[in-house]
């Protein structure tokens, strides 16, 4: 058989430590696909002593000094899975440059600065495979990236981080408010010590920024993507979904869409409802699905596990496969494709719909001032629907509860329209702004 093909190895986690276990157990079936062995040439960890249970793996290969494994003469491919900014973009930019393919499972990188790393592979002649950083195990990247290379995407919608979706479906189903549910994620280890970058929604972000990058064939970085996360969600809202036959997810949404510039792209992650009928509705648990509408293939869905050690090892493992025989037939995979370079559109020029509930006085003429809000910023509504303050029968004496949905519109006129509501004396609060997707 051919001689091995060697791999430098970055982090030795969640991640690193399922890649591996399995690099062990299916040393003989890679091989046999690949053509030649895999061989594991280093690992670099930032505790040579930390505790890593029975891993499969010679502890000598263990070193603190990733630079030095990268540069060394017998590594071929580089996989990293450490995660941050830097020094992963140095390390990465490095082994490019030398020509060593790069397997990573690093979203935030790919998101903040993937044009570095793109440029990086285009010089050195090496490949850049990233299918685990998003939606974890699920081929999603690889179809984009050359299956589809034949179509047009119109639209990604997407649920693609775990421990939110995980939140918000234990809140749809036990009427737990955003505080305990995820309390129950961190106890089931979904969420980390620290959920920031879950709950805000800047994983679902960076995640948006490489769906739409592929998917349009433009740059779309992190700073792009119009981002709000799930901790303004509330018992009520979801209670609110639930009475109208939908349940409310985080969405990754990437549209394309034309204006007096021409074509453009808006890419945005915040939380919808969505009518129980959208296949992304039934996505429960810390699941992923991804939703792709493209012109000659309709719609596709994606659906698998987002998250873990082993369901993304896999992703990761596929990559290595496919980096590995390229280096074999000495050939490497066509680069970045960003010809398109559409303009990114701002959240505010997005179309939209609000779903607006309001705690309104229950007096002759209140209906008609709070349409004629809508009718100045041009929103057209939809339904309304209006009961006793409180929902019971009794309600609160004079108030009334008022539930708006809207039709599309611009979202800076939506945002307008629920900035002049509040600033009515007839309106006692704005209990809840949600936007509705999928034709609730
Ligand atoms: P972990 O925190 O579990 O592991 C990080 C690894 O990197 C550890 O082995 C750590 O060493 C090592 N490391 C950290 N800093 C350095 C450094 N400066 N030099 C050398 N090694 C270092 O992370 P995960 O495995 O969860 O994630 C890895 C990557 O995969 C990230 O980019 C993440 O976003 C991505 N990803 C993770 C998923 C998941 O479900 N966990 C899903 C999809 C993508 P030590 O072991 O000594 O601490
Ligand atoms: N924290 C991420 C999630 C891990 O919950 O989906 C996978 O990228």
């Amino acid at each position: 058989m051919t001689s091995p093909v060697r791999l430098a190895l970055l982090g030795c986690g969640t991640v690193g430590s399922d890649v591996v276990r399995l690099l062990h157990e299916q040393s003989v079936d890679l091989a046999a696909r690949i053509g030649a062995p895999l061989e594991i040439a280093g690992i670099a960890v930032r505790r040579v002593g930390r505790d890593r249970g029975d891993l499969p793996v010679d502890p000598a290969l263990f070193t603190t000094d990733p630079l030095g494994l990268i540069k060394r003469d017998d590594v071929d491919v580089v996989v990293e899975m450490v995660g941050g900014i830097e020094p992963a973009r140095s390390w990465l930019v490095e082994a490019l440059r030398a020509g060593k393919s790069v397997v990573t499972a690093n979203k935030a990188l790919l998101a903040e600065d993937g044009a570095t790393l793109h440029d990086a592979a285009a010089e050195g002649g090496a490949d850049l495979y990233y299918e685990a950083s998003v939606a974890g195990a699920i081929p999603l990247l690889r179809p984009l990236r050359e299956s589809l290379h034949g179509d047009r995407i119109n639209r990604v919608t997407g649920i693609v981080n775990g421990t939110t979706n995980f939140i918000l479906s234990a809140m749809d189903a036990t009427g737990a408010g955003f505080a305990e549910a995820l309390e129950e994620a961190t106890e089931l280890g979904y969420a980390e010590a620290d959920p920031t970058a879950d709950v805000e929604g800047f994983d679902a972000a960076a995640k948006a920024a490489i769906l739409a990058s592929l998917a349009f064939h433009t740059r779309v970085t992190a700073a792009d993507v119009h981002r709000e996360g799930i901790t303004e969600v509330t018992a009520a809202d979801v209670a609110s979904a639930k009475a109208m036959g939908c349940t409310i997810k985080l969405l990754c949404i990437a549209a394309r869409g034309t204006d007096g510039r021409g074509e453009t792209v808006s890419v945005r992650v915040h939380p919808a409802m969505i009518p129980l009928s959208h296949p992304l509705a039934s996505v429960g648990d810390a699941f992923n699905a991804v939703f792709v509408e493209a012109e000659a293939a309709g719609q596709l869905m994606f659906y698998g596990r987002g998250a873990g050690g082993a369901p993304t090892a896999s992703a990761v493992l596929g990559d290595v496969v496919a980096v590995a025989r390229n280096r074999l037939a000495g050939v490497h995979a066509a680069s970045e494709s960003a010809y398109a370079d559409l303009a990114v559109r701002p959240m505010g020029e997005a179309l939209t719909r609000y779903h607006i509930s309001l705690d309104v006085a229950d007096r002759p003429g209140v209906l008609a001032a709070v349409a004629g809000v809508f009718a100045r910023h041009d929103v057209s509504i939809a339904t309304v629907r209006q009961g006793p303050a409180g929902g019971g029968p009794a309600g609160r004496g004079d108030d009334a509860d008022l539930v708006v949905v809207t039709h599309v519109a611009p979202d800076a006129a939506l945002a307008a329209t629920v900035g002049e509501l509040r600033g009515l004396d007839i309106v006692r609060s704005v209990a809840s702004v949600l936007r509705v997707e999928g034709g609730a």
